[in-house]
């Protein structure tokens, strides 16, 4: 405590001077880049120093394979990109600051959303600094091809099934996807929430239950998510999701099912969200909310100058003036209470709007795909069997139930012994 409280004082008195920071992160397609463009020149604006650690790859996998090479050399970054149960992780390993005194400090606490507050604390400490709410369940929609072909944006997942099939029929790939097990995760757990429902994915999921996990609903929504196979794109083996993205803004592909990351994406190619890209809730969650939160961490240090760079690093995230530049082309929206949602576009107004909807309705749900709702060790475990199933056309929907059961079950007593 004395050590932590130390880190404030020093933080608050030392002289002003450059700080440097490396930042390790994943945001490396032409969107995210953009944003982190956004974030170097506010750092740099302070006359500070940046040193970019970017590792290619989204959902972040080899980010964090990276990282942990790093943290075992001794000689992990000041900053990354650390969020949910990775989050979490780390924590618990000891590798994190704990930024509870700045945030009492600085009157953090009252700015944060409950949901965000929550995320980030462990055991009453804050673990990191959020940079913005992501939305994962989201349809988007290439209007000129909904148009050309006189189709309506489905609304369920029965919709979504008639419309791809009059679409393949035109020679229109429907669905942008790439073969990446995260992707997948996204579309299938888009296809939970709308074919079973809140409280079907919050038992699933949160309370891994296992009579939800291996019953009739699961068996509907595996049936269902196996049925999308058909609409992928030829060359799905490989595609990124940000060229899944460029598939359907060129009209290569009629809809992505993806977080709003996509955003970021379009206006870095000059498509407007909302008009040429339509978006709209996935199908059959409307009202639903399932949520990304991203946020920076801070791995622990000795050397002051080093601590003060992270508390000018975390002090400049919470401004709502970094959280307006940032989110405004990184996709999300603020992760700050009553953010002046003046200057978004219309999707992520939309998104905000139904964020506090979400809020009061208890809508709010942690997206599995994105590492919210399990542990990692789970969340690969889950990821194996449903790319396996999406890529098996003969796999059966009741056996793989009874596997993503046993998987999940496997990972949770393994994380129980520990
Ligand atoms: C997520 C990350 C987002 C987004 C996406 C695609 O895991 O939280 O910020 O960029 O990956 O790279």
């Amino acid at each position: 405590m004395k050590w932590l409280s130390f880190s404030v004082i020093a933080l608050l008195s030392l002289p002003v001077c450059a700080s440097q920071v490396e930042v390790l992160h994943w945001w490396t397609s032409g969107g995210e880049a953009r944003a982190v463009e956004v974030l170097k020149s506010e750092w740099a604006e302070q006359g500070n120093q940046w040193n970019d650690f970017a590792v290619q790859g989204g959902g972040g996998k080899s980010a964090m394979t990276v990282l942990k090479s790093r943290a075992l050399a001794a000689n992990p970054p000041e900053a990354a990109h650390l969020k949910g149960f990775e989050l979490h992780e780390w924590g618990s390993l000891g590798f994190l600051r704990d930024l509870t005194p700045m945030a009492e400090h600085l009157g953090w606490y009252p700015q944060l959303p409950p949901m965000v507050r929550d995320t980030l604390s462990q055991n009453g400490a804050l673990m990191a600094v959020p940079t913005g709410i992501h939305r994962v369940n989201w349809l988007w929609l290439n209007r000129k091809v909904f148009e050309r072909q006189g189709l309506k944006p489905p609304t369920d997942w029965a919709q979504f099934v008639a419309v791809a099939d009059k679409l393949k029929e035109k020679g229109i790939t429907p669905l942008a996807i790439g073969n990446e097990p995260w992707q997948i995760a996204v579309l299938f757990e888009t296809v939970a929430l709308g074919e079973g429902g809140k409280t079907f994915y919050r038992k699933a999921f949160l309370e891994q239950d296992s009579a939800t996990l291996t019953g009739p609903d699961m068996v509907r929504v595996l049936t269902r998510f196996q049925q999308l196979r058909a609409y992928v794109p030829e060359k799905y083996a490989g595609l990124k999701w940000h060229q899944a993205t460029n598939l359907l803004e060129s009209g290569g592909a009629a809809m992505q099912v993806m977080g709003d990351w996509v955003k970021g994406e379009l206006s870095a190619g000059n498509y407007r969200p909302g008009e040429d890209i339509e978006c709209l809730p996935s199908p059959g969650s409307q009202g639903l909310f399932s949520y990304n939160l991203d946020s920076i961490a801070m791995f622990k240090q000795r050397d002051p100058a080093q601590l003060q760079a992270q508390g000018e690093l975390a002090r400049l995230l919470m401004t709502p003036r970094f959280q307006e530049a940032f989110n405004r082309v990184k996709g999300s929206i603020p992760a700050l209470i009553k953010p002046d949602m003046s200057k978004f576009d219309r999707c992520a107004i939309r998104s905000y709007q139904d964020f506090l909807h979400a809020e009061q309705q208890d809508n709010l749900l942690p997206s599995m795909a994105e590492g919210m709702a399990v542990p990692t060790n789970m969340r690969q475990g889950i990821m194996d069997v449903l790319s396996s199933f999406f890529n098996d056309a003969r796999a059966n929907p009741e056996q793989t139930a009874q596997q993503l059961e046993r998987a999940m079950r496997s990972t949770r007593s393994g994380a129980e012994q520990k």
